[in-house]
């Protein structure tokens, strides 16, 4: 049977063509979690507990999602989340992704651990770029990136710092696909964000915080914007999904800065849910692999369009005139038997 052209697709088959085309081994570790998968598969199920409150009477059939981060006006809340592993995909992916994102409209979050660097990023797309440091690589490493991050005109520069330990894949801890050496955890301090703050004039991002405590410690330290975010249930077992942990966050310093979120992130109204819990945009990881896994640039470019006119879709539905204006009061929380929902 001839396959539909990409722009045809939903998810799910872009998901399921991009299986067919990836080798086992990319597929594993794309869609593996840490030991039993339980915060892999809580962080989508988490979306399930809210429902929409639907509002017909109204004129509303072209809702304008873009919005301005960093400085930066973008087409959609979706964003290209860090992904360090796009080359185990193919190896033009991440310029492929880079491609991709730049036509879509949005913003790309460069990981530290992929194989092209802070200049290779910048050369393969016009999206604006934030660079996402590891202290594992070694703080003159990620001082000599976020450096020429800043001179390239990135749109900001970031740490992640949940990978206190290493991702782990069911049980194994993966070789790094940077250089194949064996992965490393490394402690997080506020004083690393203080440092990073000082070094660079661009905001500094702040990725993995999983509640308020540690959401204003960062905050104190100097993070311009902070990404719930619990690596996509990559690190810790029996974690809470990242959408539970988003309102405490959003609650602690959402009127000092940007609070966005990731994990689970499957469907544009899982954006607009996370939206109406008081985050500022989603960066979406596994979908885009899959984007590119189907279909290189195109494909990427297809999925975050899928997700932008998902949301459209549930702005429509819910009587909302933009992705500015999302508020709690378009969720209802599903009182379902949660045996039931989750089912
Ligand atoms: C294959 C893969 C590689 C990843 N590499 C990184 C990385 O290098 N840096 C980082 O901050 N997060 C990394 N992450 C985590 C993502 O940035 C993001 O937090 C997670 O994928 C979001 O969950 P989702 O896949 O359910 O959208 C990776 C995730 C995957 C699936």
């Amino acid at each position: 049977m001839k396959e539909k052209p990409i722009d045809q697709m939903g998810l799910r088959e872009i998901r399921e063509v991009s299986r067919l085309r990836m080798s086992p081994e990319a597929w594993e570790h794309v869609m593996g979690s840490a030991e039993s998968g339980t915060t892999m598969r809580r962080n989508q199920k988490a979306f399930r507990r809210f429902l929409f409150r639907q509002r017909i009477f109204h004129d509303i059939t072209n809702p304008d999602t873009t919005l301005e981060l960093f400085g930066r006006k973008l087409s959609t809340p979706s964003l290209v989340a860090p992904i360090g592993s796009f080359s185990l995909i193919g190896e033009r992916a991440e310029a492929q992704v880079a491609e991709g994102a730049g036509r879509a409209g949005t913003m790309v979050f460069a990981s530290h651990a992929a194989k092209s660097g802070v200049r290779e990023w910048k050369e393969a797309t016009s999206a604006p770029l934030v660079f996402m440091g590891y202290l594992s690589r070694g703080k003159e490493d990620v001082l000599r990136c976020a450096r020429l991050a800043e001179e390239l005109g990135y749109a900001a520069v970031g740490l992640t710092m949940d990978t206190i330990e290493p991702v782990k894949i069911v049980d194994q801890v993966p070789l790094s696909t940077k250089d194949g050496k064996p992965r490393r955890g490394h402690p997080s301090s506020p004083k690393d964000i203080e440092w990073l703050k000082h070094e660079v004039s661009l905001p500094v991002v702040v990725k993995g915080i999983m509640g308020a405590e540690d959401g204003r410690i960062a905050v104190d330290a100097g993070a311009d914007a902070l990404v719930v975010s619990n690596h996509g249930g990559r690190i810790l077992d029996f974690n809470r999904a990242a959408v539970e942990a988003l309102p405490e966050v959003v609650e602690a310093v959402g009127a000092r800065v940007p609070v966005l979120l990731d994990s689970g992130i499957r469907s544009g109204g899982d954006i607009v849910k996370a939206l109406a819990l008081g985050a500022k945009a989603v960066l979406v990881g596994r979908p885009v692999c899959w984007g590119v896994g189907a279909a290189g640039a195109q494909g990427v470019e297809r999925v975050i369009q899928i997700l932008r006119e998902e949301i459209k879709r549930v702005l429509i539905m819910t009587g909302v005139s933009a992705v500015s204006e999302v508020t709690r009061s378009i969720l209802i929380p599903d009182t379902a038997d949660p045996v039931e929902r989750l089912r």
